[in-house]
């Protein structure tokens, strides 16, 4: 895979997120530190998978290692018991107001670590490490931590961005079927919002992605994924997403755009028991489904859309779920201003309308397809 660097740099209300991938992005860390005290909080599959190189790279800046936390990964690190650990751990490290956090992991330890270090002393600093290719392409980069409550998604939680965020491709080899699903789903997402090349190139490689994804046991690594240029695809939709957190960090306009698949999808994801990306790929294709059946989008693109998340070997369509309960989540999601839902639509790739009035029985029948 090529090992081009990738180093952008973005003001997130106040504060300069340094994003770097290459493959020794992770040596960058300890140069990072300097000399402040730092702890790493560290999901538990990428401690197992990854232990050689978390040993040699996860240490300050004087080379000493850093005091680590092994939290499980997945939607379940995302609790207050665990926040509670997490900060009983910090107190039992007696990390200062000066210190950093650095998490690593997929979005849900990230989400974690994040949060812990944005309470943590009223606030420290964060250094996210992304394993994930969702966490490389999305979780890492602006600035939102939280933790679920019960069965809410994230309504806990705060803006408090990296300093740095550090992607080494090779750490994604690990990951199962449905994780490189995902990550696709809001990879695909970001090159609709904003970048057509994107969406171009990965299309290009449709054949490559669906030979290695569409079929197989979603529980298993992907042999050969690796060769996939991931390097240029991350960075694709990175910009899309940097671009929008910005110059909207607190989302009051232009960010919302980031929610595309996201009011229905955090309803399915929920109610059917899916992983986010997952479910961000069925309300993507809703999406396009219904803006194409208005005539908002051209129906060429949206079946592309549709297409290219097939292809990734992600569910495009699923039968309805109750109606009333759905309606509940959509209102309850945090995307409801003045008491009405507002949508994010594809325009075409590369553009959206974030304040599309859509009515519910419409947008489930698109999702039946
Ligand atoms: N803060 C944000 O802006 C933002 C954006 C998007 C998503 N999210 C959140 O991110 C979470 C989803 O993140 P995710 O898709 O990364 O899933 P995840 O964090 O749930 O991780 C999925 C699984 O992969 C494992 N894993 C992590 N790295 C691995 C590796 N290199 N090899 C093998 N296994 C590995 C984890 O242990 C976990 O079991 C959700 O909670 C979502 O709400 C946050
Ligand atoms: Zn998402």
């Amino acid at each position: 895979m090529p090992h081009n660097i990738l180093h952008r740099r973005y003001r997130l209300g106040g504060v300069t997120t340094d994003y770097l991938g290459d493959a020794a992005a992770l040596d960058r860390l300890a140069g990072r530190l300097g000399r402040r005290p730092a702890v790493a909080v560290v999901d538990r599959a990428v401690a197992r998978l990854h232990g050689g190189r978390l040993a040699a790279v996860l240490r300050d800046g004087g080379g000493a290692p850093l005091p680590r936390l092994v939290v499980p990964g997945g939607e379940a690190a995302k609790t207050v018991a665990n926040l509670e650990r997490v900060w009983r751990w910090l107190a039992a490290r007696g990390l200062p107001r000066d210190g950093v956090v650095v998490g690593v992991g997929g979005g849900a330890v990230l989400d974690l670590a994040g949060f812990a270090a944005a309470t943590w002393q009223r606030g420290v600093a964060f250094a996210a490490v992304p394993t994930t290719l969702l966490a490389a392409v999305d979780a890492g980069l602006g600035g939102k931590t939280a933790v679920d409550l019960g069965a809410l998604k994230n309504p806990v939680g705060a803006f408090h961005p990296a300093g740095c965020v550090l992607v080494e491709p090779a750490l994604l080899g690990t990951l199962t079927r449905r994780d490189w699903r995902c990550g696709l789903a809001e990879t695909v997402k970001a090159a609709v919002i904003g970048s057509p090349s994107l969406f171009r190139d990965l299309e290009a490689r449709a054949p490559d992605l669906a030979g290695l994804l569409a079929r197989g046991r979603a529980d298993r690594p992907v042999p050969g994924a690796l060769d996939l240029p991931w390097a240029s695809w991350i960075d694709g939709a990175v910009r899309v997403k940097g671009r929008l957190v910005s110059a909207d960090f607190r989302e009051a306009g232009p960010r919302r755009a980031l929610n595309l698949g996201h009011t229905l999808g955090h309803a399915l994801e929920l109610q059917l028991g899916l992983a986010h990306g997952e479910a961000v790929a069925l309300g993507l294709a809703a999406a396009a489904r219904l803006a194409a059946s208005r005539g908002t989008c051209p129906r060429r693109d949206a079946d592309r859309i549709v297409a290219l998340l097939a292809a990734c070997g992600l569910a495009v369509t699923a039968a309805a779920p109750p109606r009333r309960a759905t309606a509940a989540l959509v209102a309850g999601d945090k995307k409801v201003r003045g008491g009405e839902v507002r949508w994010v639509l594809p325009l075409r790739i590369g553009a959206v309308d974030i304040d599309a009035r859509v009515g519910l029985d419409d947008m489930l029948a698109a999702l039946a397809g």
